[in-house]
């Protein structure tokens, strides 16, 4: 199974879970792609639900795709928030953020009862931390947090398009990639980076998730927090 399969099957696995009724919190990257999509043909087919997207990209998929669209000012409160994620470490600890919507993703997933995490097995490492942690940051505060993040050793680069200009997010911050290579605590590594003034939010998602549903070559298994 090549991993678009992988993610493919993942995604529509998790579109079944969703019910009739449900305010669901739709995630960003090509795997919450699948998912949206999955989910849109049971839409399609008559499936109520109402939705809040975590990045403008897939609130926009979700409005192409015929779903109520809604703000977290329209619906504070979500029944479970579906996303990927970069990495999925032991306790379901989690890198998301390379798809750059990491402060709107803890946000919506914060306002839902549940979070279910979808990824191919790729994604499931014994060590968080080969993926580059993403940092959000205030722009004006870049130079003082990239020193401030380089004397903790967390190797911080800015986040630029192929083309060389600068990435920035929906909310018009800056994003820093941590090549800090193996997060051994990863408590003690978001406490580090949290306390440094100008730092919006930080890639490590840490006691939210609650299951993750993970698709490989015998077909999608279940990990419990
Ligand atoms: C976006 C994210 C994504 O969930 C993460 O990057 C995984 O993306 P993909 O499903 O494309 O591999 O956190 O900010």
């Amino acid at each position: 199974m090549t991993q678009d399969q992988a993610k493919e099957l993942v995604g529509r696995r998790a579109a079944e879970q969703v019910e009739d009724g449900m305010r669901v919190g739709l995630g960003t990257g090509s795997t919450a792609t699948m998912f949206i999509k999955a989910l849109g043909e049971r839409v399609k087919a008559g499936l109520k639900i109402r939705c809040v997207a975590s990045s403008d990209a897939s609130h926009r998929l979700g409005q192409s795709l015929g779903m109520e669209m809604l703000s977290l000012k329209e619906l504070p409160e979500l029944d479970v928030y579906i996303d990927g994620a970069d990495e999925v470490g032991p306790r379901l600890a989690l890198i998301k953020g390379g798809g750059g919507a990491l402060l709107r993703e803890k946000i919506v997933t914060s306002a839902a009862a549940k979070f279910l995490v979808v990824v191919d097995s790729s994604k499931v490492v014994p060590v968080l931390g080969r993926f580059p942690l993403p940092v959000e940051v205030i722009k004006m505060a870049l130079p003082v947090v990239e020193r401030r993040l380089s004397q903790l050793g967390l190797r911080p680069k800015l986040r630029q398009h192929a083309d060389g200009s600068v990435y920035l997010t929906d909310e018009n911050n800056y994003i820093l990639d941590c090549a800090c290579g193996s997060i051994p605590d990863p408590e003690r590594t978001a406490a580090e980076i949290r306390s440094v003034v100008g730092v919006v939010e930080h890639g490590l998602f840490l006691k939210m998730a609650d299951t993750a549903l993970v698709a490989g070559d015998d077909g999608v298994s279940e990990l419990k927090a």
